[in-house]
This record gives structure tokens, C-alpha cells and sequence, in this order.
């Protein structure tokens, strides 16, 4: 193997240990990385499919592209650019290798040294810190100028996201409260909320990034149906924002873009001093997906709702949700035998 060989698979393989901080529903972590020689793939883990939650894998592959643009930027920032075919959208699935591989949904190819990228290695950086904060955010609102970075770090991603005005918001916390009525009325859902609340295997959501009682907030986070351990104080969030990230159709491939746009978007948002807390009760649940929907004013389909704010300072947060060994999450057997 030559020395610049080498250097791509190592970029590979540490790209994909990098997007492993990736944020992912319930903490699932629902991806395994293939590296080979010239080329990295990204493939969903079906396993791990919240499948009473999330049926149609939403929220699954949302997941997958949030990890997928860890990747991409991680590429960026070592001074290699790669071109990604996303798998999901039927027009590329005749450029698919082996269109049976129907977990496959990335690929990175065609890579080329070009120069590092300062602004990729500044958001490397806000991977390490970025976390998810459910305590109620600080007093002072987020500025408009931050808002407009975040929707344009989206929207160079292809998806779109808007701040939702006084009367939405409104709107959106009477959906949240119904579809968290509708979540904890259903045994499976409840089921399926204690199994990735109560693992100790490195997945799902510990006690400790729990709030120890509900925060007070204008639109309510999800009941995880246990008290953590993390004290919310007690701050109301009426500064938060809260913004929908949308998009033209509902279907996979855009599934992948807005997870991709996710992230952007929360790095940038990290980059800022904002906090983002996301919110998918309201989506999972296909009544209050359609109210969304109205909410929009039939503009698009809601992927995602954020919550928005300045994290409480004067507090130490969260410790960070801990993440599954990269020997699980990446294999890089194939390119170790050439
Ligand atoms: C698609 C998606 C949906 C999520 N939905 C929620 C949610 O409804 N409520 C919540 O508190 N966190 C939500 N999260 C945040 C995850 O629980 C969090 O990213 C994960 O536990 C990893 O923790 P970290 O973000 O601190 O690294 C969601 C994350 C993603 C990517």
C-alpha cells in the first residue's frame, strides 16, 4: 500500500469513528461503517429501528444522515473531498453496486486531496462538545443573526427550516401534548421507551442526561416515562425558539438530507453557544405529524422539530450520552487485506 493510500484509508476509518458522536433518536446509534481501500459506506442497522416508535424508519435513517454528514465534514477538515452517492433515491439506485443491498445508504467515493478545510475542522471540534441539554434554556432569546446561520447551514444541505412564529408555537405544544398522550397510552411505545431508557450497554439514554423532573417549558419535551437524575433547576424556557425542519417530500432520501442538515445545522448551532433539543413525539405520531403539516401551511413535510435557546451557563449540563466502541460501529476489514 503507498503512503497516500494509506492516508485515505486512515482519513476513512476516522471518519467513521468520528461520526459515531453523531446525534441519533433515543440514542439507537442505528449505523455501521464500511471502510474500504478508496471508498467508505454507511449502512442503517435494522436492529436497532425503533419499530412500534418509528415504522416507517424516519427517524432511523434521520439518524443515519446525521452520522453521514459527521463523516462527510470529519473528510473535510483532513483535507480530502469525496463525492456521496446517497442510496435511498430510486433515480440513483441504478448507479448502486449491488442494488440488493437494501441497507446501504451512502457511499463516499472518488476521493481527492484538496486543502483543509479551517471551517470543517472548527465544527470537528463542535462535535466533541455538542450534546443534547433537556433543561430549560437561559432568558436571553437567541439572535436573529444566529438563527439565519443555523437555517443556512440546513439549507446547504437541501432542507429547509423555519422559526415558528407566536401563535405556531402555540399550535405546536397543544400537538406535542397530544402525541405524548397517544405515546403513553400505547403499551409498545411505553415498552419500547423503558428498553432504551434502562440499557447499559453503551446505547439508549442513561439516568444522568434524564431531567429529574419535568422542565417547565412552553412546548413540552418527551415524557421519557422515568425520572432521570439531571436537576432542571427552576428556569422556564420562554426564551427557547423552536423551528421545523422540512422539506419538499417525505420519503428516504430526503430523510437522509435532513438528518445530514441536522447536523449542520446543530454544529453550527454549537459553533454559536446555542443549545438544540430535538423533538420528534410530535412526528412519530401520524395525527400530529398532519397538524404539523398545517402548520406549514401544506409548504412541505415536517421532519423534525427543534427547540432552540441559550444553554443555562451559570450550570454544568449534561455529561455526554455515552457511544458504542468504533470496533462495534466500524468495520475495516476489507481494507486492512489489501
Ligand atoms: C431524529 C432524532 C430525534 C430525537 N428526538 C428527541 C426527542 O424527541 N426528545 C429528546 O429529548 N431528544 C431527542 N433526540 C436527541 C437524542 O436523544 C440524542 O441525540 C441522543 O440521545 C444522543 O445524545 P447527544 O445528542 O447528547 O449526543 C433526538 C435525536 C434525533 C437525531
Amino acid at each position: 500500500m503507498s503512503q497516500t493510500d494509506h492516508a485515505l484509508t486512515t482519513a476513512l476509518a476516522q471518519a467513521a469513528a468520528t461520526a459515531g458522536r453523531a446525534p441519533s433518536v433515543h440514542n439507537t446509534q442505528p449505523w455501521r461503517w464500511r471502510v474500504l481501500p478508496d471508498a467508505l459506506e454507511l449502512r442503517v442497522v435494522r436492529d436497532r429501528q425503533l419499530t412500534a416508535t418509528d415504522p416507517e424508519g424516519r427517524l432511523l435513517v434521520l439518524s443515519c444522515g446525521a452520522a453521514l454528514h459527521h463523516a462527510r465534514v470529519t473528510l473535510a477538515a483532513e483535507g480530502w473531498q469525496a463525492v456521496v452517492e446517497r442510496i435511498p433515491d430510486p433515480d440513483e439506485v441504478e448507479r448502486t453496486p449491488n442494488p440488493d443491498d437494501a441497507d446501504l445508504l451512502a457511499r463516499l467515493t472518488s476521493l481527492t486531496r484538496v486543502g483543509t478545510d479551517p471551517e470543517a475542522m472548527h465544527l470537528v471540534q463542535c462535535m466533541r462538545i455538542r450534546h443534547t441539554d433537556r433543561r430549560p434554556v437561559g432568558d436571553e432569546p437567541i439572535t436573529d443573526s444566529a438563527l439565519t446561520e443555523i437555517t443556512e447551514a440546513a439549507a446547504v444541505e437541501g432542507v429547509r427550516l423555519q422559526q415558528l412564529d407566536r401563535d405556531q408555537v402555540l399550535q405546536l405544544a397543544t400537538a406535542a401534548s397530544q402525541a405524548d398522550s397517544v405515546e403513553s397510552e400505547d403499551p409498545r411505545l411505553r415498552a419500547e421507551l423503558a428498553y432504551w431508557t434502562s440499557r447499559a450497554d453503551n446505547v439508549g439514554l442513561p439516568a444522568a442526561v434524564l431531567p429529574e423532573s419535568p422542565p417547565q417549558t412552553t412546548v413540552p419535551g418527551r415524557d421519557f416515562g422515568r425520572a432521570g437524575t439531571l436537576p432542571v433547576g427552576p428556569g422556564h424556557d420562554q426564551a427557547a425558539a423552536y423551528a421545523l425542519l422540512y422539506g419538499d417530500e417525505d420519503e428516504p432520501s430526503t430523510w437522509l438530507r435532513a438528518g445530514e442538515a441536522l447536523s449542520a445545522g446543530w454544529l453550527t448551532a454549537t459553533r454559536l453557544g446555542v443549545s438544540v433539543v430535538p423533538l420528534s413525539g410530535v412526528i412519530e405520531v401520524p395525527g400530529t405529524r398532519a397538524e404539523l403539516r398545517g402548520v406549514l401551511a401544506g409548504m412541505g413535510h415536517p421532519y423534525l422539530v427543534l427547540r432552540l435557546g441559550r444553554a443555562d451557563p451559570t450550570h454544568a449540563g449534561p455529561p455526554h450520552t455515552p457511544r458504542l466502541p468504533v470496533e462495534q460501529v466500524v468495520d475495516t476489514t476489507a481494507a486492512r487485506e489489501t
